[in-house]
């Protein structure tokens, strides 16, 4: 069996705050150049009072859907990658299956920060090519904005609240034509965990923990651990640089995403840039990325599209798909 990515999605909440409201809104000293310049964010949405990430997650796995031309009878499981739960328990993705009317098949939260969805794929993949389901809906959704210390300038000013959705449908390999998800390559090493990590409990519907970060240590992991997991993906592949047709990173930092696409040797045309208007929506950056990039027409049937990711854990990982 083959995964092919069938449809996409995104939502974004209708509030978005400029770096400029930002730094008035929270009384912050902060800039607007000083933010744009060392990370390419110029904006980001935040969730209203009461939206959780399941509200989030649910509308864009509708999206997912309808692109696809699935109904929601064609969804096996329900695979949310997150770190703002709505709770502990039910499972995220449970309350989405919910907010769906889906009253079959199963689902699960997957916690891997910034790498979630990454990681949700290469899951997600493992149990289409089992035969273990053959619809999967994975969805990344985050309400950062309730797991932020709005008095550290260092942090609150990089993440925005956002979800993105792929419907994931398996099809026999000998139909498949070469298309659908190729490999995944994930990775953690907990030796990093405390140089970002949140301190606490976590949840979108009110929790008690808050991000912290050592940026420039996270800064100095994430291009070279990056760039080894794309080409481990490529090598696995039987595939080189000059074969991608899109780089679709996890949109945390646009000096990083850059640094990407020239180890990649790609022109910054060939890579989807969000995180100007999204900011660093963890894991729902590269869904979110996606639904913007085929809904425009940018990719197209049978482009080559590596997607990777690094976060906290530090985990990270990188995914291959022929669309
Ligand atoms: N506005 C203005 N000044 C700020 C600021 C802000 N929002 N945030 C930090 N500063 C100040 C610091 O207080 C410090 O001041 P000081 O020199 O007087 O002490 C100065 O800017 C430099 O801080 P530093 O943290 O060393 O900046 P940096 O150049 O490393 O940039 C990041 C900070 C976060 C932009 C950068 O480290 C980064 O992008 N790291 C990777 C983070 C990331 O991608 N995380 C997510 C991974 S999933």
């Amino acid at each position: 069996m083959r995964a092919l990515i069938a449809g996409t999605g995104g939502y974004l909440p209708a509030r978005s705050v400029s770096n400029d409201e930002l730094a008035a809104w929270k009384g912050l000293d902060t800039t607007d150049s000083w933010i744009a310049e060392r990370t390419g964010i110029r904006c980001r949405h935040i969730a209203a009072e009461g939206e959780t990430a399941s509200d989030l997650g649910a509308r864009a796995a509708l999206a997912a859907l309808a692109q696809a031309g699935a109904g929601v009878e064609e969804v096996d499981a329900i695979l949310v990658a997150t770190s703002t739960p709505d709770s502990a328990f039910p499972a995220t993705a449970v309350r989405i299956q919910g907010k769906l009317g889906i009253t079959r098949g199963f689902g699960f939260d997957l916690a891997a920060a910034c790498t979630g969805f990454v990681y949700a794929l290469g899951v997600a993949d493992a149990l289409i090519r089992t035969g273990q389901a053959r619809g999967v809906l994975v969805i990344g959704t985050e309400v950062y904005s309730r797991i932020l210390d709005w008095t550290d300038r260092g942090t609150c000013v990089l993440f925005g609240d956002g979800a993105g959705a792929v419907f994931l449908r398996g099809v026999a390999a000998e139909h498949a034509g070469g298309r659908g998800l190729l490999s995944s390559h994930l990775h953690a090493d907990g030796r990093f965990g405390d140089i970002l990590h949140v301190d606490g409990g976590a949840g979108s519907n009110g929790g008690t923990g808050v991000v912290r970060m050592a940026g420039r240590e996270v800064f100095k992991h994430a291009v070279t651990k990056l760039a080894a997991a794309v080409d481990e993906a490529l090598a696995a592949n039987g595939l080189g640089h000059a074969d991608i047709g899109w780089l679709v990173p996890h949109q945390a930092n646009l000096r990083i995403i850059e640094a990407m696409g020239k180890k990649l040797h790609l022109p910054l045309e060939r890579v989807v840039v969000t995180v100007d208007r999204h900011a660093n929506t963890s894991a729902a950056s590269i869904p979110l990325a996606l639904a913007e990039a085929t809904r425009d027409g940018r990719i197209q049937r049978g482009d080559l599209v590596v997607m990777e990711a690094i976060g906290g854990g530090l985990t990270w990982g990188a995914t291959l798909a022929r669309f």
